[in-house]
């Protein structure tokens, strides 16, 4: 089989390696995929954002079957216009993925079916949200409706932060028409997890879950980045909780796609935070995460092309998806100035021993030698038998791997280890 994936960072190398799995993938082209990905796919110079080409592409080399791996064209409809020509895909419509596009929606979603969420406020207009403002409880959490590079979420402890950050969105426009409209609500405590399910639009099967860790630095010190590690399983997530999100959340939210007639095919991502009143749904993307991706995708022991090609056919149900009891954790390597500006080019080496655990996110090839040419760099996964080794696993390759200006956080897993042994 021809394979088209679309996307190119750490989340699509650990999408291509498992799909290479299984023995009837000749070619994997990636669109645009990066310098070091060679060994496992054909990068293809193509933004995952230019639809128009992506179909042409897939058109003339005859795809098999794509996967949409990103938000933004999943939210532009880059499956809809790949099926318009007959290519068989893995994601969801544009009318679906709007579940991550745009925040009034899955909020209002949310509200309509009655799945456990942050309270919350709409605001189209600048006056009346400064108005909320005056009288509402700190710390308040001020959202962007629309994508915004994960940057659209503001948690202000003062009213003027959280006066600032509207007027930064609805007046001075910074996150452009995302921030048009904006959620402000309600701030939640208790621990996150990260559950990525399969689902066809009728059956969904929950993956197995992963914590995060979004701060730029140690003891979730410095920005909020797009993801400096990532340990699988979550020790948040007993069973308890899983079985409570299966029925509040999980089937909930996909009877309510099919009964508003926006089916959801692909990979839901619940952004959850376990309160004292139970699970809660933070965000939902309609897509795999990065970097959840690089730890949940190494335990699965399931075909992962079969299970992608049940979701479109609607077979999952009848379809294995099965994980390891092992755990894994997944370290992130930056350039030095993330996720503010950054130098790019330097020489990245990785030792042939341990490539097949490391997904790279940015990196280039020139004149034969790799170069860094991103802020996240590349993540090096280990699976262990426990939480402990498989943090020291990672760690130790971690050590072996080479490009100056390097930074990584030395506490991924950290308070997951904590947590397990209490
Ligand atoms: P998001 O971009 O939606 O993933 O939000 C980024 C982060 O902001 C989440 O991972 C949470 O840590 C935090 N966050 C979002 N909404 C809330 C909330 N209502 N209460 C507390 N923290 C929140
Ligand atoms: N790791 C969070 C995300 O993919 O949005």
């Amino acid at each position: 089989m021809k394979l088209m994936v679309v996307g190119g960072g750490g989340r699509e190398h650990a999408i291509i390696k498992k799909l290479k799995e299984n023995p009837t993938v000749e070619t994997i082209y990636a669109l645009p995929g990066n310098g070091g990905m060679t060994d496992d796919c054909t990068p293809v110079a193509i933004m995952a954002t230019d639809i128009d080409a992506i179909v042409a592409f897939a058109v003339e080399q005859k795809i098999d079957y794509a996967v949409v791996a990103p938000d933004d064209p999943l939210v532009l409809g880059c499956v809809d216009a790949l099926e318009e020509k007959g290519i068989s895909c893995f994601g969801p419509r544009a009318n679906a993925a709007i579940i991550e596009g745009s925040k009034v929606f899955s909020k209002n979603l949310m509200k309509k079916y009655g799945i456990p969420t942050a309270k919350y406020e709409v605001f189209s207009d600048l006056d009346a949200a400064l108005g909320y403002l005056e009288t509402a409880p700190l710390p308040t959490v001020i959202k962007a409706d629309g994508l915004a590079l994960g940057k659209g979420v503001i948690i202000a402890q003062t009213k003027q932060d959280a006066q600032d950050a509207v007027i930064a969105m609805m007046e001075q426009k910074k996150f452009g028409k995302s921030g048009e409209n904006v959620v402000i609500e309600e701030f939640l405590e208790g621990p996150e997890v990260s559950v990525l399910a399969f689902t066809d639009g009728d059956c969904v099967k929950p993956m197995i879950s992963s914590m995060d860790h979004k701060r730029a630095f140690d003891d979730d010190r410095g920005l909020n980045t797009g993801g400096m590690g990532t340990i699988a399983p979550n020790p948040y997530y007993i069973k308890d909780v899983a079985d409570r999100c299966m029925r509040e959340i999980f089937l909930p939210t996909i009877e309510a796609m099919k009964a508003e007639g926006r089916p959801f095919k692909g990979c839901l991502y619940f952004g959850l935070m376990i309160t004292k009143d139970g699970p809660k749904v933070i965000e939902y993307n309609c897509r795999f995460g990065d970097p959840e991706t690089q730890v949940v995708l190494p335990l699965l022991k399931s075909d992962l092309l079969t299970i992608m090609q049940a979701t479109t056919n609607g077979t999952l149900r009848d379809t294995d998806v099965a994980f390891s009891d092992k755990a894994a954790c997944c370290v992130i390597m930056a350039s030095k100035g993330y996720p503010l500006s950054y130098e790019k080019g330097f020489e990245l080496t990785i030792p042939d021993a341990i490539k097949e655990n490391v997904y790279v996110a940015g990196a280039v090839l020139k004149d034969g030698k790799l170069l860094t040419n991103g802020g996240r760099v590349l993540g090096a996964t280990a699976t262990a038998d426990t939480l402990k080794s498989a943090i020291q696993k990672a760690y130790a390759m971690v050590e072996t791997i080479h490009f100056d200006n390097a930074f990584y956080r030395r506490d991924i897993g950290k308070r997951a280890l904590q947590a397990k042994e209490g």
